[in-house]
């Protein structure tokens, strides 16, 4: 029978001699499939694998800096790219989550590519690709930096050519988290929601600025800290906040106040294709409520999504 051990053990045996002295390329996401893939590509090949972590300034806050750590810590040969910049400039007014969606998608792999190039003889592309996502078209899995939707436009980017590698691709995700225990990688990054590809791109209803982006990073932050301290963080399965494209009248002191409106979202779920809200305690609502009002400047209401999947998808775009 199927165990974590044997997996790993002949996984890598397999994988040494596929890939013998050649490089590969993977996507890192901060996300448990990629992050479970490089561990064992890197137990087979060591430092010819070479990952990629692309900053498209729409993570969580700290995100980048603490998962880029963490990979370091596990020994994998990774390189953080700053792309902020690129993703925000072609963002720039965009409003329709689907053209959203393709500017990101389009971005990522134009950085990705011309991070690829500068690997030297590089054959394999390595990907965090599970079972679920090799029968079903759309990926639910999110972060995975398994390339999909994106072979519409006219021939596919120069790293795409590559012969590819998915170790994952007979697992299913509590399998994935089995391996990932066997090889010691950090429940930090085992236990982690999982987290859309476009990250808080769909999060912000409307156009993208870095400033909405701050905010809603700093109501994230708050959201999920508070699920983490309170215990309830390993019982949800998905949780976030929508930064809302509407203003609301407040008062604070004396004064009328004219500011945004933030949903946060926690469901409970097995695989992401149906979804329940989370009856999560008011007095930790409450708290929640407080602590984002008090602190995240420019946000004055706050309400909690009580719909579930179908219809209501997780994300709001
Ligand atoms: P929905 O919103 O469709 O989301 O109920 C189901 C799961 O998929 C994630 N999701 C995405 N992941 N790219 C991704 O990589 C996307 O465009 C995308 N849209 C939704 C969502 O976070 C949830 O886990």
């Amino acid at each position: 029978s199927w165990t974590p051990d044997i997996f790993v053990e002949s996984t890598v045996a397999s994988l040494k001699e596929k890939l013998g002295d050649d490089k590969v390329v993977l996507g890192l996401s901060g996300g448990v499939d990629s992050s479970v893939a490089a561990v064992l590509i890197h137990q087979a090949i060591g430092s010819n694998l070479h990952c990629i972590f692309v900053d498209n300034g729409l993570l969580r806050k700290n995100e980048f800096e603490d998962v880029l750590d963490s990979y370091k810590h596990m020994g994998l040969n990774v390189k953080g790219v700053d792309a902020k910049d690129k993703f925000y400039t072609a963002l720039k007014g965009l409003t329709d989550p689907e053209a959203k969606r393709k500017a990101i998608g389009k971005v990522f792999i134009d950085v990705f590519d011309e991070e690829a190039h500068k690997i030297q003889d590089v054959k394999w592309l390595g990907q965090g690709t599970i079972y679920p996502d090799v029968i079903e078209s759309v990926s639910v899995n999110g972060p995975s930096v398994t390339i999909k939707s994106h072979h519409n436009v006219g021939g596919l980017p120069d790293y795409m050519k590559l012969q590819v590698v998915e170790p994952l691709n007979t697992l299913f995700k509590d399998e994935v988290r089995l391996v990932g225990k066997t090889l010691e990688i950090d429940q930090s990054i085992l236990g982690r929601h999982p987290f859309p590809g476009p990250g808080l791109g769909i999060r912000i209803l409307g156009d993208i600025t870095p400033e909405k982006v701050h905010i809603l990073q700093e109501v994230d932050y708050i959201f999920i800290n508070s699920l983490k301290k309170a215990g309830l963080y390993d019982d949800v399965w998905q949780a976030g906040a929508m930064l809302l494209p509407i203003q609301s009248v407040g008062v604070m002191g004396d004064e009328r106040t004219y500011e945004r409106v933030v949903s946060l979202r926690a469901v409970t779920s097995v695989d992401g294709m149906t979804a329940d809200w989370c009856h999560l305690p008011y007095e930790f609502l409450a708290d929640v409520s407080n602590e984002i009002i008090n602190t995240v400047k420019g946000v004055n209401r706050v309400v909690y999504d009580i719909s579930s999947k179908p219809p209501a998808t997780i994300e709001w775009e």
